[in-house]
């Protein structure tokens, strides 16, 4: 639902700002409750008055001006909002925005929110085509900002071309569509996991693995802002945990076992992006084990496959597993896929540049049962995980619309 959310519309200093007027008046008709920030050069097209009329609230121009609100300064409203929109875009915000630069009100928010944010970009169309900016939208996009248009046509410099901003109608439509899509999983409840298990073998070593748990993470916001109730059982991480999800922090594999089979009866969704030891120590030192010159040999027991089991155990649950391959990626995956007895498979080639652990984004494809199957282009792994949950919304037989 569109009703009822915040939106902070962002104003960068191009001619198509008096465009925003619109846009700021259609949201206010479907009861979105807006702010408006805007740079300093946006204030030379377009008039923070206007803003103010329009959207019944304070404008935002000055970093340094007194709250206009008892608790609304930059990073208050950059957490407060439900999205932010930025139109137009101009080149020079979009350069702000990919090397995290700021200095004003708007950037400083932009850096701050962890809202999702669309950008309508409008510029000259040899400077939308110019490779800087090409090369900014191209790593805002991989950062899973979403860019409405620009659209083609005549330009007020007196060109024809790309770089016009998309019209108010449409980039109401977009944010329109992001949320009414968004409640997608309303009433349903999903459990992830993420992060790599941690196998102690005395009080200060243990054995890991190099998931950083960013995934897991991202699939578990997309989820909760899908209107799903969400749990993250999440092995140790540096991420902080995603607004509304309830995190249950587990070590080891076992933990893990336990954390997520004592839940699993009541999931309607299950997704184990988790890189889960396949073996642990068959021992835990109680002290430190000391050196002394000669070889050692560790031996290690299995663990619990935990996705397997719960393939075992699933009745209506829809199950997501993933395959970390090094090799042979969807042979590997396919068999993965139907021993562990899940609805969706996400593989991913961890050697890839661009891909698997550490990295922010990922190169993925979806492998289904029926023998389906969607290659993806590398994305922003919070790209990957909107397009997990649209499949998700799909195998729940709930109409999707998260991309
Ligand atoms: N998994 C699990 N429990 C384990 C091992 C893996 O639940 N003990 C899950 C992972 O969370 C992932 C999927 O199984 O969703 C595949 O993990 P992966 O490490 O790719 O495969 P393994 O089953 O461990 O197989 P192998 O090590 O032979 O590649």
């Amino acid at each position: 639902m569109f009703a009822g959310k915040k939106v902070l519309v962002g104003i960068s200093g191009g001619i198509a700002a008096y465009k925003v007027a619109e846009v700021v008046s259609r949201l206010r008709k479907l009861n979105v409750e807006v702010h408006v920030a805007m740079t300093k050069s946006a204030t030379e097209f377009i008039t923070p008055l206007t803003l103010r009329s329009l959207s019944a609230n304070p404008v935002y121009v000055d970093l340094f001006d007194e709250p206009k609100l008892w608790n609304v300064e930059h990073i208050a409203l950059a957490e407060y909002v439900d999205a932010v929109v930025v139109a137009p875009a101009t080149a020079n915000i979009m350069a702000k925005m990919s090397t995290g630069l700021a200095d004003d009100f708007l950037s400083t928010v932009l850096l701050a929110t962890r809202a999702p944010i669309f950008l309508a970009p409008a510029m000259n169309h040899a400077m939308y085509h110019h490779p800087a900016t090409q090369e900014n939208l191209t790593r805002l996009r991989e950062r899973g900002i979403k860019i409405i248009g620009p659209a083609v046509g005549f330009q007020a410099c007196g060109t024809e071309g790309e770089g016009r901003m998309s019209e108010a109608a449409e980039i109401v439509e977009r944010l329109d569509q992001f949320f009414s899509g968004s409640d997608c999983l309303k009433g349903k409840r999903a459990l992830v996991t993420a992060g790599g298990t941690q196998e102690p073998l005395d009080p200060v070593r243990f054995l890991g693995n190099r998931s950083s748990g960013r995934m897991g993470y991202a699939i578990a916001q997309v989820l909760q802002e899908s209107g799903a109730e969400t749990i993250l059982v999440s092995a140790p991480t540096d991420l902080p945990t995603p607004p509304g999800v309830t995190r249950v922090p587990v070590q080891t594999a076992l933990e893990m076992y336990e954390a997520v089979l004592a839940n699993f009866p009541k999931m309607d969704v299950v997704v184990k992006a988790a890189a889960v030891a396949d073996y642990r120590p068959a021992a835990l030192a109680e002290q430190k084990l000391k050196k002394d010159g000669t070889n050692r040999t560790i031996e290690l027991v299995p663990n619990p496959d935990i996705l397997a089991e719960l393939g075992q155990q699933k009745t209506s649950q829809v199950l997501i597993g993933f395959a970390a391959e090094t090799e042979n990626l969807l042979a590997n995956a396919q068999e993965k896929m139907l021993r562990k007895n899940v609805n969706l498979l996400v593989a991913n080639d961890v050697t890839k540049p661009g891909a698997g652990f550490g990295s922010i984004t990922n190169i993925v494809s979806f492998l289904f049962p029926d023998g389906r199957r969607i290659d993806f282009p590398q994305m922003s792994k919070l790209e990957v995980a909107r397009n997990l949950v649209s499949e998700i919304a799909n195998l729940l037989g709930r109409n999707k619309g998260v991309k």
